[in-house]
């Protein structure tokens, strides 16, 4: 995407990170010269946002500059230094933060966790299936030091899990009853009190939770508060190290600080 402005001169690397602050990592310069990249990469942000979620078939746009306000979030953006005339020109984002969600295991144990999750990914229309978004994708993976099964992924589009399964291998879906969907491996290391904000298990999500997994991604699903069983505990099965009759608490560090759960930003 072209801007009428330099955008060479506000990154000088190929893939650049944004965060809430709306200032590359490497910027030096006065109080004008800030308001002045701040308000050219706002106007990135929301012009990529909009082009992500038209893409997406979206109401309204995931990624923007007064979205990212108070967050946790990332935005890499990749840049095309020769394009525009040699003014430089924005490729694609890719969009991740952090998110309080309710996840379900392959058996159906309910955890309350805060991953790390895949919020917004775009590769311009007149750039896909070039590899970009591979090398995007790629660059996030070492910067955050993880790897794709260990990311939520909110409510990916059938490209995004085609990439995922052509360049990673990842297509083991684990079925969720909210709009993210997570993998095969996600809850590998899970199980260590310090990553656990709450766990439980909860007959009535088992075969909700997993009847339509492992091939699809599903939307249609009732949320957790629409499963009456969910209160009952009469409802929770008994075995495991799940077995408590009450949601076992683990003093996880995010709970403390933030024990609101949130969902899907689409
Ligand atoms: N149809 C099916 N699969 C596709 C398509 C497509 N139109 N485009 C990309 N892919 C998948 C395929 O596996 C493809 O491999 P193939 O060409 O051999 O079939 C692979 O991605 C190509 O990999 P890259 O070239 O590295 O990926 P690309 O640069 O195209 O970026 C992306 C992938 C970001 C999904 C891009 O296609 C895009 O922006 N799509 C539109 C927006 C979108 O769907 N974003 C994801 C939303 S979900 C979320 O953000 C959490």
């Amino acid at each position: 995407m072209d801007f009428k402005f330099n955008v060479n001169k506000l990154f000088v690397k190929k893939i650049n990170k944004v965060t809430h602050t709306l200032v590359p990592a490497d910027f030096s310069g006065n109080l004008q010269e800030l308001s002045d990249v701040q308000m050219k990469i706002s106007k990135i942000l929301d012009d990529m946002g909009e082009a992500s979620a038209i893409a997406q078939c979206l109401k309204k746009s995931v990624t923007s500059a007064s979205r990212l306000q108070g967050t946790d979030h990332i935005v890499y953006l990749l840049v095309d230094s020769i394009g525009n005339g040699g003014l430089g020109t924005i490729v694609g984002f890719l969009k991740t933060g952090s998110k309080n969600l309710f996840l379900f295991d392959e058996v159906g144990s309910c955890f309350q966790l805060r991953p790390r999750c895949v919020l917004d990914f775009y590769i311009h229309e007149s750039k896909q299936r070039m590899g970009l978004g591979r090398i995007l994708y790629q660059h996030m993976l070492e910067d955050e030091c993880t790897t794709p099964e260990k990311l939520a992924i909110d409510r990916p589009s059938n490209k995004f899990l085609q990439f995922l399964q052509k360049h990673y291998g990842v297509h083991d879906i684990i079925g969720q009853n909210n709009k993210f969907v997570v993998f095969k491996g996600f809850f590998d290391d899970v199980y260590q009190p310090s990553n656990v904000i709450q766990s439980m298990q909860l007959d009535g999500f088992i075969s909700a939770g997993t009847s339509r997994n492992n091939s699809n991604v599903t939307h249609e699903r009732p949320l957790l508060r629409d499963y009456p069983k969910f209160h009952s505990p009469a409802a929770r099965r008994s075995y495991g190290r799940h077995a408590a009759a009450k949601p076992i608490i683990h003093d996880g560090p995010a709970l403390r600080q933030n024990n609101k759960c949130t969902g899907s930003d689409k």
